[in-house]
């Protein structure tokens, strides 16, 4: 039986998402603004009348396996399902793909995604335009307010959009365009309409999220606010007790926001700042705009705040002109900065950025080599990490149910997973948990 025959009122989507938090974010909002319209979501993508992949470009390998997925999803378009393609390959090569994947009905940026109505409506009296990837950032925040119903307790909130930085390595500033910043009434009447439905932590999102800056509210008396200003703000709306951000850059890492980790308890220990490599050559190549020595000198600093706090980064292996002893300084700086976690990723040379152009490319067997090294050393720091909490009794966020009977999870204030036996009425609290002991992907405990 076809879906309309169960139901013939309602349509069903199904969104497929690679890559980042905002991308998550981003599917979430999509199917929040399709709900009007009557489509419900399915897990099931052989039933949806429309299929959304949104997708990532920031790797190779990510932007190829969106064209396997259009290859399996031939029984959408047999039944007369709509297949969209959203995201920074849309956004990157959303003309190619027209012609590469005929079976795609249309292609949408990420600026575009407030349109969407709009587009299916078109889509289905067929006006032939199919190809939506301009810019209009403003538009966007403006609809995002309106269309976003949270998933549990914890929350993503956009704040900040793209990128001016232009590592030579990154697709981003051409595929999610400049800084943008989202205003701070905006913002905070956003998590707040969260809060009221039982939100009790949030995640601000951003590309550079502490590029973030914005015109403090009217009669605070304050000029230009930071994303710092911005955390301390929202910290104190009542019901909400959790404040995170992701992703920031080294270059905009403030004093205001290091010292805002000492000083407001409702921003949480935990700090993802990538440095990318350790060796000053490589970073001045790679156009980061920072050296090593100012990265462990934020680091220092951060921990002169919060001495617990969790850190995180993000590294890349075989850049062009990376030496064995450039590696070597990425290995030493990792050492001295003693990750919580840490992705770490080969470089992947991307079309039309300058690291694609420059000469010194790495070989891959070098690169994987190097890859491996660097991963058995962040997997010991963070098992110690981990290990080190057992023993400790942490606040925990119990947010779902566990796979076991009788079980909840939930995230430590690090952003761990915790699992712990806990009755059902516990969902949404945070709860002191005894952690017993650290498995290769989280902690269990009991309550304390
Ligand atoms: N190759 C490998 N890794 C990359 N990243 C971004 N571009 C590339 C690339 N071309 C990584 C960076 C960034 C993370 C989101 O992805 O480490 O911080
Ligand atoms: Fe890409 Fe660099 Fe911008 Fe991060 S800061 S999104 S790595 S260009």
């Amino acid at each position: 039986m076809s879906t309309t025959e169960q139901n013939p009122d309602k349509k069903r989507v199904h969104v497929k998402t690679w890559g980042c938090q905002m991308n998550v974010y981003d599917s979430q909002r999509m199917t929040g603004l399709l709900k009007p319209l009557g489509y419900e979501t399915t897990e099931d993508a052989t039933n949806a009348d429309l299929v959304i992949l949104n997708t990532c470009h920031i790797r190779e390998k990510a932007a190829e396996k969106v064209y396997s997925e259009l290859g399996r999803l031939k029984d959408v378009k047999a039944r007369g399902g709509t297949i969209a393609v959203a995201g920074c390959v849309a956004q990157a090569e959303g003309a190619e793909m027209r012609e590469r994947a005929p079976q795609v009905d249309f292609v949408i940026g990420p600026q575009s995604y407030h349109k969407l109505p709009e587009i299916i409506a078109r889509t289905s009296r067929d006006t032939g335009d199919r190809l939506f990837t301009d810019f209009d950032v403003d538009e966007k925040f403006d609809a995002l307010t309106e269309h976003h119903e949270p998933d549990g307790y914890c929350a993503f909130v956009t704040v900040q959009e793209g990128c001016d930085k232009f590592c030579t390595f990154c697709v981003v500033p051409y595929t999610r365009g400049a800084e943008v910043s989202r205003s701070t009434d905006q913002i905070t009447a956003e998590i707040r309409s969260l809060v009221s439905q039982g939100v009790r932590e949030v995640t601000l999102l951003g590309q550079n999220v502490n590029a973030w800056h914005g015109a403090a509210p009217a009669g605070s008396g304050q000029d230009d606010w930071g994303l710092g200003e911005l955390c301390r703000h929202l910290a104190k709306i009542d019901g909400l007790d959790r404040i995170r951000f992701t992703t920031s850059h080294p270059r905009d890492m403030d004093d205001g926001l290091l010292a805002a980790f000492g000083e407001e308890p409702k921003l949480m220990p935990y700090l993802h700042l990538p440095v990318q490599a350790g060796s000053d050559k490589i970073l001045k190549a790679m156009n980061r705009g920072h050296t090593a020595e100012t990265y462990i000198r934020q680091i220092e600093a951060v921990r002169k705040a919060r001495p617990d706090i969790a850190i995180s980064g993000d590294m890349i292996v075989g850049f062009p002109g990376e030496s064995d002893q450039d590696f070597e300084d990425t290995m030493a700086l990792v050492r001295e900065i003693n990750y919580a976690s840490c992705f770490s990723f080969k470089y992947s040379r991307r079309p039309g950025t300058p690291g694609a152009a420059m000469p010194k490319q790495v070989a891959e067997d070098i690169k994987s080599e190097r890859l491996q090294r660097l991963q058995a050393l962040l997997n010991e720091q963070r098992h110690a990490f981990d290990g080190a909490q057992v023993g400790k009794t942490l606040p925990v966020l119990l947010d779902k149910r566990g796979r076991l009977d009788g079980q909840l999870m939930g995230k430590s204030p690090y952003l761990q997973s915790v699992h712990v036996i806990a009755p059902e009425n516990l969902l949404g609290q945070i709860i002191p948990v005894r952690i017993e002991s650290a498995g290769p992907n989280s902690l269990k405990g009991v309550l304390a």
